[in-house]
């Protein structure tokens, strides 16, 4: 497996992209910061693009740090050069909350699809001809399968989605037009941490939400438990940002090597756990009493979602490495250890 060979920082003599500077925007977030931590153990020169919205810039390694907003126009010269020398992007920046989404349709679609354009317009002009999209399971929407593949009608089911389906869009246009060479990764349940410091410093999703009702001596909630699942709860696809993050690292170097100009893959393990399988394993890990409350449904939960990840295995040799408990195990440690992790 080619990428395995990058996360212990020697990524050898025989690395084609070694030492090129690689634009990353929102490095300073979440996942961005874990990409950004795999580069720079890489030996590659790294150029983080963040508006510090989410992000922290003690999370930016020894990047250089540009801040600013992508979807601001006006910023198209500091964007252009901020990339001048670097020889791809990965693009994780973007906005990523369904609810919200729901709420400010309009700036969603601004703030990602106009970031992502102004992107492409910025990477076209200084010749950057190498992208990685962080795209969504959300472009799927409510697929009736368990598994999805890549290739089923994509038919997202709120402006989150549709802003991540047309950036996908977007860079396929951009292959057609000028040559670019784009990889679009379609992220399911992210969570974990790869380090104590780059922890989720967002309590937006299952994991930190029960963490921060814990901390609060409350019961976590569970949305709806009368769903047509095992246990009446639904079921996701929960994927380790450090598999996430090495998932980017291949395909910078696919991108590089291979021939196909645009590609799609989901990035997940192929497995699913339900809502009260993963309070379970937080009641285990941290051995806290985790009884539930049962609270109505949230609108726009699919039941299942799931990715089929043979596409990702057989092309890219990549496969997911954690499993439920790492991820709940390094989830907790870093709530623990840090104190920007559940802040936000
Ligand atoms: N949930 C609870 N209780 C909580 C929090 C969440 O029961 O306190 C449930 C939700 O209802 C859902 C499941 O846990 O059934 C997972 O919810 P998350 O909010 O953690 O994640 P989502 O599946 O809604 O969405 C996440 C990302 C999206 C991404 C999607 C892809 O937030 O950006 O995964 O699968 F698109």
């Amino acid at each position: 497996m080619r990428g395995r060979l990058w996360l212990g920082g020697n990524c050898g003599g025989g690395n084609r992209v070694m030492g090129m500077s690689i634009g990353v925007t929102g490095g300073a977030g979440y996942i961005g910061a874990h990409i950004v931590r795999l580069l720079e153990r890489a030996g590659h020169a790294v150029v983080v693009i963040d508006d510090l919205s989410y992000g922290y810039a003690t999370r930016a390694g020894h990047a250089e740090l540009v801040q600013l907003d992508l979807a601001d126009t006006a910023e198209l010269p500091r964007l252009q050069a901020a990339l001048d020398g670097c020889s791809a992007v990965v693009h994780v920046a973007g906005r990523k909350q369904v609810g919200e989404s729901v709420e400010r349709p309009a700036w969603y679609y601004q703030q990602n699809v106009g970031g992502m354009a102004n992107l492409l317009l910025a990477m076209e002009a200084q010749g950057v001809g190498r992208l990685v999209f962080s795209s969504s399971a959300a472009t799927y929407g409510e697929p009736s399968v368990g598994r999805v593949r890549e290739d089923i009608d994509m038919k997202p089911i709120n402006p989150y989605g549709e802003s991540k389906l047309v950036g996908e869009w977007l860079a396929r246009d951009a292959v057609r037009a000028w040559g670019l060479r784009a990889v679009n990764l379609r992220y399911f349940n992210v969570a974990g941490a790869g380090w104590d410091d780059l922890g989720d410093p967002a309590v937006l999703n299952l994991i930190p939400m029960v963490f921060q009702k814990l901390a609060a001596h409350r019961q976590p909630v569970i949305f709806g438990d009368d769903y047509p699942t095992e246990d009446g709860t639904c079921v996701r696809d929960y994927i380790h940002v450090l598999d996430i993050a090495s998932a980017h690292m291949i395909a910078l170097d696919y991108l590089d090597g291979d021939d196909r100009p645009f590609d799609a893959f989901n990035i997940g393990t192929g497995a699913g756990n339900s809502v009260r399988q993963v309070i379970e394993m937080i009641g285990e890990v941290t051995g806290l009493d985790v009884t539930p409350e049962i609270a109505p449904r949230r609108a726009g939960d699919p039941p299942v979602l799931i990715g089929e990840v043979e596409r990702i295995n057989r092309v890219f040799g990549w496969k997911a490495d954690y499993d439920l408990r790492s991820i709940v195990d390094s989830s907790w440690r870093a709530w623990q250890a840090s104190p920007d992790v559940g802040r936000r």
